[in-house]
């Protein structure tokens, strides 16, 4: 199967001959780092690779409050409640600053809800696993965390202004999350040799799908090498996945932790860590529905929807009442 997307996937760019003036006048902008602002001319393909990657990267954010929100009433003491209660706002924080950024380039928040609800908009697999074990919180803070501040650096960069200045202040709180992680995982494992279990476990279990969050590698990327030409992103997937492993294993040396990759060895020559063959058939099947918590995540969000439609009503209502109010 994957084999098959490799050869069907990956799509091709236009020459320099196949543009229009405009779609050359705009690489040639983008060419110079120049930002795109939403009143500027973009392509089509520009502006729906970007409701793509923003709207997908809103439901992802809040999606991931999900799995994290099942701990809160179980944290083990007050300090680590709060921490994580403030985490997990500021991911509610981070949906609402990107699905703002999205609705800059023409699309309603109800139209990318509804995307999401309904199948047709991805958000991270990550989230499709479950959380069993309090370690899993601080594995979260850290591979999750740590994996999304590694392709989030870069987006602060990328070329459309709104979304990069939405990714200064989320990537500000992206590294207290991870250190937050780090630190709650520490402390398991300068615990008991029970909670150093935990924390080893946690690990076996989120190590791989940490690595999954980077994308299909980039002979399968579909869309990277068009992204990568419009300066959204600036790093390729592997590129990034492969920056985060050189990061990650100094870390996990310190908690006394071991990476569940036997093929992981430093290399001299490329400076960089081997690393073992990722299952890429288990990321396909997440990404259609078939990881363990897809349906469970889906339901959530949609009965949340569902219940708290009464919440908008009235406040649509009290915003109507005041226009009406100030009009007479
Ligand atoms: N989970 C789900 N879908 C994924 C995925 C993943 N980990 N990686 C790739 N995909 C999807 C893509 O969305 C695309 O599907 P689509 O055409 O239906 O949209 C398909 O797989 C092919 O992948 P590509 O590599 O061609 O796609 P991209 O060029 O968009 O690259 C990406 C994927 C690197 C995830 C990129 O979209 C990106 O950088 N997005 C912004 C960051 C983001 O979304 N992060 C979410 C992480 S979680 C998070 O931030 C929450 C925090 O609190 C931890």
């Amino acid at each position: 199967m994957y084999a098959q997307m490799v050869k069907t996937g990956v799509k091709a760019l236009k020459s320099e001959a196949e543009m229009s003036d405009a779609e050359r006048a705009f690489q040639a902008r983008i060419d110079a780092d120049l930002r795109i602002e939403p009143r500027d001319w973009m392509p089509d393909d520009y502006r729906r690779t970007l409701i793509r990657q923003i709207s997908q990267h809103a439901h992802s954010e809040v999606v991931g409050m999900l799995p994290e929100g099942n701990w809160v009433t179980r944290a083990p003491s007050l300090k680590r409640k709060a921490i994580l209660l403030a985490k997990i706002q500021d991911e509610g924080g981070h949906g609402l600053y990107l699905y703002s950024a999205a609705e800059t380039l023409g699309i309603t928040r109800d139209q990318m809800i509804e995307a999401l609800h309904s199948g047709k908009a991805k958000y991270s697999s990550i989230f499709n696993y479950p959380t069993l074990t309090w370690a899993d919180i601080g594995t979260i803070g850290w591979l999750v965390d740590g994996a999304a501040i590694m392709n989030q650096i870069p987006l602060q960069r990328c070329s459309y202004g709104p979304y990069a200045r939405a990714m200064v202040r989320i990537c500000k709180e992206e590294s207290f999350h991870m250190r937050q992680g780090y630190d709650s995982l520490l402390a398991l494992c300068r615990g008991t040799s029970e909670q150093k279990r935990m924390a080893q476990d946690a690990l076996d279990r989120w190590w791989w799908p940490s690595l999954m969050m980077f994308g299909p590698p980039d002979d399968a990327s579909v869309h990277s090498a068009q992204s990568m030409r419009w300066k959204i992103k600036i790093f390729s997937n592997d590129e990034l996945r492969q920056r985060f492993v050189d990061q990650t294993v100094p870390q996990a040396e310190i908690l006394g932790l071991t990476l569940p990759d036997p093929d992981l060895r430093w290399n001299e020559a490329r400076g960089h860590y081997d690393f073992g063959a990722i299952d890429w058939e288990e990321f396909y099947r997440v990404l259609k529905g078939g990881g363990p918590c897809n349906r469970e995540r889906l339901q959530a969000r949609t009965s949340a929807w569902e219940e708290g439609r009464w919440v908008r009503d009235a406040a649509l209502a009290c915003a109507e009442k005041q226009v009406r109010r100030q009009a007479s």
